[in-house]
C-alpha cells in the first residue's frame, strides 16, 4: 500500500514539507519497483533517493547551523547514520541481493520517526530564525542545494 502524506507530519515550513513529500513520492516508487519485480528500478530509486535525501539533509543543517539551532550536530548524525544505513542497502543490492522490501520497511518507519521526534524539534527555532531574515533568504538557500530540482 502507497504511503500517504499526513498532516502530522507537516513541520509547516512548505518548503522542508515538499522535501519530505518528494521523499514519500521515493519510497512509493520503490513500492512500484518492488511490484514490478524490476531490480534495475530498485536501483535506480535506491541512487536517486539517495541523492535526494544527502541534498535535504544538507539543507536542513545548513539552516540549522544559520539559525543556530542548538541540537544540529546531534541532528545531523542522526542523517550520517542514517545514510550509512542506506549505503549498506545500496551496497548489497549492487552485490545481487533482494533488499527492497527490508528497505521499503525501514525507509518507511525511519522517515515518519525522524520527521515526528528529530525535524519537528527544531522546526520553532527555524521559524523564528525566518522571521529575522531578510526576505528570499529560504529561496536562496533552497536554490543553493537544489538548483534547478528544487
Ligand atoms: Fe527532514
Ligand atoms: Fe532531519
Amino acid at each position: 500500500m502507497a504511503m500517504a502524506w499526513a498532516s502530522y507530519l507537516e513541520t509547516g515550513i512548505e518548503v522542508i514539507d515538499q522535501q519530505h513529500m518528494r521523499i514519500v513520492d521515493y519510497i512509493n516508487r520503490l513500492e512500484q519497483a518492488i511490484d514490478g519485480a524490476d531490480q534495475r528500478a530498485v536501483g535506480r530509486v535506491l541512487n536517486e533517493l539517495e541523492d535526494y535525501c544527502l541534498s535535504h539533509f544538507a539543507f536542513e543543517e545548513s539552516l540549522q547551523q544559520q539559525v543556530g539551532y542548538k541540537f544540529a550536530a546531534e541532528h545531523k548524525s542522526t542523517h550520517e547514520n542514517f545514510t550509512k544505513r542506506l549505503t549498506k542497502y545500496r551496497e548489497r543490492h549492487k552485490a545481487g541481493e533482494d533488499v527492497a522490501r527490508q528497505l521499503h520497511a525501514m525507509l518507511g518507519s525511519w522517515l515518519v520517526h525522524h520527521i515526528k521526534r528529530d525535524d519537528m524539534a527544531y522546526v520553532s527555532d527555524l521559524k523564528g530564525g525566518i522571521e529575522k531574515q531578510s526576505g528570499d533568504w529560504l529561496t536562496r538557500s533552497v536554490a543553493g542545494f537544489f538548483g534547478k530540482n528544487a
